[in-house]
């Protein structure tokens, strides 16, 4: 019980303080790209060489606001540039797997997801790139996984038997972010805590033994709502391997933004 109320304190702690942007909103500014790939492979979020794979390379280093401390890891932006003898008005769609401070841009794109900005002409998607800095508008946009529907947990390399897991998510769906995991072994009510590390890595020291069902709370509406997934990780789990969580977030966080711009471009 005391455990359940600690809980219930920390989700309400860790929601009151990522709720404040609007990433929903409709946003103006501009966006840079990277020439190189491996630019963004080594980005904050730890993803690694992972990262080139999400979404066909459209993916993103994001400003610190939608960076949030690793929470806004994993999100989707749908974007697009606004020259419209150059641009689509669908744009394209990335996630952010990094961090960028210039005070510039608020995103960076991977160089193959600004070309995808551009209209199917010949040459259009080279003279954007020649512009290098371009005027966007983005909102964020659930991240569609297509066929593969449910949240993945891989383990980390760096988790170490019986005392250390560190695990990050993938293919979170939905609008809103994971303010707090906690695990227990299948059947038990003694969960513990997992706290955020660094990008989309969270860890703990007290691994309950046995398999393990995992709580994801989320921000949804207004408020926080707990995603339950009765088994994630097997009684044998190994690091460097990924689990499927057998469950996917499909909430939405509720911004104080008016209106929110929630149609998907097309
Ligand atoms: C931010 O992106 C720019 C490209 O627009 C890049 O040159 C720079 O190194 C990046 N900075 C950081 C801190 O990631
Ligand atoms: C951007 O950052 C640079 C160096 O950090 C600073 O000199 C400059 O004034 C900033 N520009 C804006 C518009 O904030």
């Amino acid at each position: 019980m005391e455990g359940y109320l600690l809980f219930i304190v920390a989700v309400v702690f860790l929601f009151s303080s990522s709720v404040n942007a609007c990433d929903r909103c409709l946003h103006r500014s501009k966006a840079a790209y990277f020439s190189s790939a491996s630019a963004l492979s080594s980005g904050a979020c730890a993803y690694g060489s992972m990262a080139t794979g999400f979404f066909a390379g459209h993916i993103a280093a994001a400003m610190p606001s939608i960076y949030k401390d690793g929470a806004g890891c994993g999100a989707c932006f749908q974007v697009r540039c606004n020259d419209p003898t150059l641009c689509t008005t669908k744009g394209t769609t990335v996630m952010v797997t990094d961090l960028n401070t210039s005070n510039h841009t608020d995103l960076v794109l991977s160089s193959r997801a600004f070309r995808a900005m551009a209209k199917p002409l010949a040459g259009a998607d080279r003279a954007l790139l020649r512009q290098g800095l371009v005027d966007i508008q983005y909102h964020r946009v659930p991240c569609d996984y297509g066929n593969r529907k449910m949240m993945n947990v891989r383990v980390e390399e760096s988790s170490k038997k019986p005392n250390y897991l560190a695990i990050k998510l993938l293919y979170q769906g939905g609008q809103t972010e994971v303010v707090a995991i906690d695990i227990a072994q299948v059947g038990s009510s003694r969960w513990s805590y997992m706290t955020r590390s660094h990008g989309a890595v969270w860890v703990t020291d007290k691994v309950p033994t046995g398999a393990l069902q995992f709580r994801f709370v989320v921000t949804a509406g207004y408020d926080g709502k707990v995603v339950w997934s009765q088994r994630v990780l097997p009684a044998n789990w190994e690091a460097g391997r990924t689990y499927d969580a057998a469950v996917q977030i499909t909430d939405i966080a509720q911004e104080g933004c008016d209106p929110c711009d929630d149609h998907i471009w097309n």
